[in-house]
């Protein structure tokens, strides 16, 4: 075990204290089957030899795509089938069938948020990141209240946006009280936009370090969105040969069970996500799924999102750019159709780790459902720097590829026919949890949601577009809107309603 100081604060506190103060034994072996562990690593590979053994079988994988399309989760060896086609026709059927479940779940929209980088002090050492404890060149901080407020104000006011990651290293001086306030301080930013309107941000996720269920309630209490967690790499080997041991995230169950936890204190919603690049993509994403079942099995919910981070060049380290499993952008996007069928219910994120192009197929053959837009990850670089686009590797975690802004963004999905969504009323109106999950499944959400997003689509357009982007993307609304009254013809004089009324200056009116 590694004893060196940690740095700040708490600097009394050595880094062997920190984890025994973290990681609570109690809190990972009851989530786990005696003697077992929900992430089967033998089961998994069987499913992959089996299915590996008989790739392209026609009968069989039409037969898994029927199971998707009437929005069933599948199996890991109906996953591993899918994993193995490279026939393209099969490969065709099944990137359609990810775009048909996607608009039968999801509608036409896609939903846009933003990351918020709050720190960058990490007493971890994951090898391939850029803020490694080891790493000298980062330089640290971690943003005040005044800061995180002038983050939001750029985010919310100029932007436009209305949904936030916010993203914590693993640090005690960004622990669960900081994160805490980090939220309420967002929540508490208001301004206005150019029509007179209120503008703030309403939802604000979390991207964390796992935590114990006394924190995850504090958090709970502020408001927070999503709790979003990625494993990394579920292959218990590599996981352990990139996250030294001595480090809290050398402890691999205190990760793989913290959802549990999550959903113990009764947030709503978590996400999942693997970092593509460290291990074999088909183990990853078979036991995505198995993470993805047990949450279900075990409290009757899946996970709301699941995301697909992909290794990138960051400070420090050469891991990035040399592991022997970086994945090519053909099976990146394999990956992701895979998994739309493999969940059909989830909501799926890629994120500007990836260039436009990459996304746009990942929109148009995946169903991907969340894009992030106008990003920028250095610790107050949304304020400080002229321009969303600049990037100071040694300031950040990673380096971006897409660093279209969120208009650019919306008028390139307008192009496509899709509406960018900003609402954020299912976790204000209960509509979170085991009851948005039953709600997708039925397809009933798919029509909240649609609603919600004219409105919201409707407000962006009014406060921050440029008269290019209106010509581009109003039309595009207006079709939605006249789709919802034939679809919908009781419930439109409402919706027309509260569209009106947002045209006249009215804002956040959801259903
Ligand atoms: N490239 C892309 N994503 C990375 N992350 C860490 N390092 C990198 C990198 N070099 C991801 C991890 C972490 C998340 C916030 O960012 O998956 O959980």
């Amino acid at each position: 075990m590694q004893d060196d100081t940690i740095s700040g604060i708490r600097s009394f506190e050595s880094a062997g204290d920190y984890v025994r103060r973290m990681v609570q034994p109690e809190q990972i072996t009851k989530y786990l089957p005696p003697g077992g562990h929900f992430i089967d690593e033998a089961a998994i590979n069987s499913a992959l030899k089996t299915a590996a053994a008989h790739p392209n079988d026609v009968a069989q994988v039409r037969a898994i795509i029927a199971k998707s399309r009437a929005i069933e989760t599948l199996t890991l060896a109906e996953t591993a089938t899918l994993l193995y086609v490279t026939d393209p026709e099969l490969r065709a059927e099944m990137e359609e069938a990810a775009l048909a479940i996607k608009r039968a779940v999801y509608d036409n929209r896609i939903v846009t948020f933003a990351p918020l980088y709050t720190s960058n002090l990490c007493v971890n050492r994951c090898a391939y990141c850029g803020f490694k404890a080891d790493n000298t060149q980062q330089v640290r901080r971690k943003l005040s209240m005044a800061e995180i407020r002038n983050e939001a104000l750029v985010l919310a006011g100029r932007l436009g946006h209305k949904r936030l990651i916010a993203v914590y290293g693993e640090h005690p001086d960004t622990s669960t009280e900081y994160i805490a306030e980090t939220i309420q301080t967002v929540y508490a930013t208001q301004t206005k936009s150019r029509t007179g309107a209120t503008l703030g941000i309403r939802r604000v996720n979390v991207n964390a370090a796992p935590l114990p269920v006394e924190d995850l309630r504090v958090l709970k209490s502020v408001g927070i969105g999503t709790f979003q967690v990625f494993q990394e790499t579920y292959h218990r080997e590599t996981y352990q040969r990139l996250h030294p041991a001595g480090t809290v995230k050398g402890h691999y169950d205190w990760r793989t069970t913290c959802m549990h936890r999550s959903l113990e204190a009764g947030a709503d919603d978590v996400g999942l996500g693997v970092l593509f690049g460290l291990y074999d993509w088909r183990f990853e994403v078979l036991a995505v799924l198995a993470h993805s079942r047990d949450l279900e099995a075990q409290f009757g919910i899946g996970p709301h999102t699941i995301s697909f981070p992909r290794m990138e060049p960051a400070s420090g380290t050469d891991v990035p750019t040399s592991s022997p499993y970086r994945v090519s952008d053909d099976d990146f996007q394999k990956i992701m159709t895979v998994t739309r069928l493999a969940v059909p219910y989830t909501g799926m994120i890629v994120t500007c780790r990836e260039t436009a192009a990459v996304r746009d197929r990942a929109v148009l053959k995946a169903g991907v459902t969340q894009m992030d837009a106008s990003s920028n990850i250095a610790i107050g670089g949304y304020k400080e720097f002229a321009m969303e686009s600049q990037q100071e590797m040694h300031r950040q975690q990673f380096v971006l590829a897409d660093t279209r802004s969120l208009e650019e963004l919306i008028r390139d999905l307008g192009k496509m026919g899709i509406i960018t969504s900003f609402c954020t009323a299912g976790y204000r109106c209960g509509r979170t949890g085991g009851c948005i999950m039953d709600a997708l499944k039925t397809g009933k959400e798919g029509k909240f949601c649609k609603v919600n997003a004219v409105l919201t689509f409707r407000e962006w357009l009014d406060d921050f577009a440029s008269p290019e982007t209106r010509a581009i993307c109003d039309p595009v609304l207006e079709r939605e809107l006249k789709a919802i009254a034939s679809e919908l013809p009781l419930f439109y004089p409402a919706v027309k309603e509260s569209y009106d009324k947002i045209v006249a200056g009215e804002r956040d009116l959801f259903f």
